[in-house]
């Protein structure tokens, strides 16, 4: 199984490289602006093969309802959000304030092109980094987030521009950033999501 980093607001690292760091270190970073916790110690494969793009294992069990866990997958932060019901069925109210509301200028598998863009609505799951410039997005998932305004939706913003994603990952208007957040190729196997596996070549992405 990959190894996990569990964010909340104040814990998501702002900068892509920072992140880079902490999971080649993978321990002992708190203090750096990105905290790791818990640590899931056996990796499957081999960080060298994760780094080439062998597909990453996370246990979804682990995963509570409205946290998300960062884990790397070929050099990138993939976000894996566990919905709430309450979050899931929000995400429609979204679609009059967003660039492109049914992702078809955006990128992402066939099976995450819909409106919770993922294959179960409970989960999701994206490459967190902004399509604008290539920052790290932070999470901001509380609605009317003091910080954001009484009418955020929840989701995600981008610090270095201030680019907005509700919590499908997808753009608000008025961001710099023109494509929703991209969504990288997984499927599950019971309880457990393996990223980088596209279920329908069934093979490795
Ligand atoms: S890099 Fe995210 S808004 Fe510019």
């Amino acid at each position: 199984m990959a190894e996990i980093s569990v964010t909340d607001d104040q814990e998501v690292d702002q900068s892509r490289r920072r992140f880079l760091t902490a999971a080649t270190v993978a321990t002992g970073v708190v203090g750096t602006g990105f905290a790791i916790t818990p640590f899931i110690k056996s990796w499957q494969p081999s960080e060298r093969a994760r780094a080439l793009g062998a597909p990453v294992e996370v246990d979804l069990t682990k995963v509570e309802p409205g946290q998300m866990v960062i884990v790397s997958w070929r050099k990138q932060a993939i976000y894996i959000v566990h919905r709430t019901p309450a979050m899931v069925a929000a995400l429609p109210k979204n679609d009059s304030n967003l660039k492109d509301p049914t992702s078809a200028d955006s990128d992402q598998p066939a099976y995450a092109k819909n409106e919770m863009r993922s294959i179960k609505p409970d989960y999701l799951v994206l490459i967190g980094i902004c399509t604008h410039l290539g920052c790290l997005p932070k999470q901001h998932f509380e609605r009317g987030d003091a910080a954001l305004g009484a009418d955020w939706p929840g989701g995600f913003f981008c610090p270095c521009h201030g680019s907005r994603f509700d919590l499908a990952g997808r753009v608000m208007s008025g961001s710099p950033a023109s494509k929703n957040l991209r969504v990288p190729p997984y499927e599950f196997q019971g309880d457990t999501l393996v990223i980088g596996v596209d279920p329908q070549q069934k093979g490795v992405a």
